[in-house]
């Protein structure tokens, strides 16, 4: 099973290219508590954003290059949409997380039946210039449910939702 979870700012903004555009530690542990133990799969640039570029503890990272000189420490590394699909299918019990960036998130939204989705009500401090597809505009995906809000110290109100793909009979 395969599942994107992302942080939108309204308009499903999610970066500027470099980094993520809001500082919610409240949604770092949702965002832990749902993935810890569970594959995660990225785009090389989403590594590189990371502190020290070092990939998440507790979780197999699985980084999606073309760079066949790119290999870190602790990765797990695929070069083609085509052998990440290889290897999510020779694990049928293991459930998937795409956790970005906004080109993995696009080419990967077909592979996953569920999105947990962190909107934040909240203007973001800084320009988004990179997005996750907004679902509120596909037809092929409903709101499942959405959290009470949550306000973080710094004044962020975000609620925590969960997207479905409508099933087609
Ligand atoms: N708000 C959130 O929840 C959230 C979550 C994650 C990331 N972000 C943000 O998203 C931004 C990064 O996103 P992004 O779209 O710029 O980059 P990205 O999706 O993280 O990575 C793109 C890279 O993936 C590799 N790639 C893409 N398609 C491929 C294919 N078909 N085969 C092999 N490799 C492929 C390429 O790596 P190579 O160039 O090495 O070949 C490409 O440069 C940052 O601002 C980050 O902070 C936000």
């Amino acid at each position: 099973m395969v599942s994107a979870i992302v942080a939108v700012s309204p308009g499903w903004g999610i970066g500027d290219g470099k980094g993520m555009l809001y500082r919610l530690p409240g949604d770092l542990k949702y965002f832990r508590s749902v993935t810890l133990g569970h594959p995660v799969i990225m785009g090389r640039k989403t590594l590189e954003s990371f502190p020290g570029g070092k990939p998440l503890p507790g979780r197999e990272n699985i980084v999606i290059t073309r760079n066949r000189n790119f290999r870190p420490e602790g990765v797990t590394v695929v070069h083609s949409l085509a052998a990440l699909r290889r290897l999510v299918a020779s694990r049928p019990d293991e459930h998937f997380f795409v956790i970005g960036g906004g080109e993995i998130y696009e080419k990967l939204l077909p592979d996953c039946e569920t999105a947990y989705v962190t909107m934040v009500e909240t203007e973001p401090p800084i320009v988004p210039t990179v997005f996750y597809p907004d679902l509120s505009k596909k037809r092929s995906w409903v709101l499942e449910s959405a959290s009470e809000p949550h306000t973080e110290e710094n004044g962020a109100v975000y609620r925590f939702t969960v997207w479905r793909r409508r099933r087609t009979h």
